[in-house]
């Protein structure tokens, strides 16, 4: 009886569970030519964070990449945008893509997750913390988010 009482209960706690999850978890990059490619200077952020035309104007200028140059030959940068393109926020719409991409303008294309309206919102904080010696930069997602590379940005 007791047991039959346990499993009864763990069946809508399971089924909960993954849809709560999704608010603060993006799925992580599992490429390997992305992860390599897009996480030599920072983290490789995942896909989910913007839109596919976002994306698609990014891996089309990485000559100027936010003042750096991160060109790569042509056949891997079609690879990398093809997978950026496929796991995008709008295109994966929910959790955390359909988050922080359903309030971007359609004929917008930011190339910066840290400027996207849904970053600013959950991100109030004053100067002080992002001048923080180890936090630095905006995207600096780790220094806040320990297990930010696997996907969880939970608070
Ligand atoms: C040569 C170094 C380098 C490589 C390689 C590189 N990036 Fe960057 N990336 C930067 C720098 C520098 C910034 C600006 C960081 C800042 O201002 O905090 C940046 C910023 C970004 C941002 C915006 C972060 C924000 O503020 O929201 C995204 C998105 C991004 N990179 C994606 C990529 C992708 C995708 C690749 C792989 C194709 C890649 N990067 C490869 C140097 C690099
Ligand atoms: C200075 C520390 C800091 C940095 C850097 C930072 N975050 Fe956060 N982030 C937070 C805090 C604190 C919260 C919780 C805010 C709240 O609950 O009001 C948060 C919340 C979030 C959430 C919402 C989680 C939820 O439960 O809904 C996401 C998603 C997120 N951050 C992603 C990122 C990404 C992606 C980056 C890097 C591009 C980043 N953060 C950089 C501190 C930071």
């Amino acid at each position: 009886m007791r047991r039959l009482l346990i499993s009864a209960l763990a069946v809508p706690l399971l089924l909960a569970a993954p849809a709560r999850a999704d608010d603060d978890w993006a799925p992580p990059v599992t490429d390997a030519v992305v992860k390599k490619e897009c996480g030599d200077c920072h983290m490789a952020f995942q896909p989910a964070f913007l839109p596919a035309r976002s994306w698609r104007v990014m891996m089309g200028s990485l000559r100027d990449h936010f003042g750096d140059n991160a060109t790569l030959p042509e056949d891997t940068v079609a690879h990398i945008r093809a997978y950026l393109e496929t796991n995008a926020g709008d295109v994966i719409g929910r959790g955390v893509g359909r988050d922080f991409t359903r309030r971007i303008a359609a004929n917008a294309a930011p190339q910066r997750i840290t400027e996207t309206h849904e970053f600013l919102r959950e991100h109030r904080f004053s100067d002080s913390v992002w001048k923080r010696p180890d936090v630095v930069t905006k995207s600096n997602c780790v220094a806040c988010h320990p297990a930010a590379e696997r996907g969880y940005y939970e608070d």
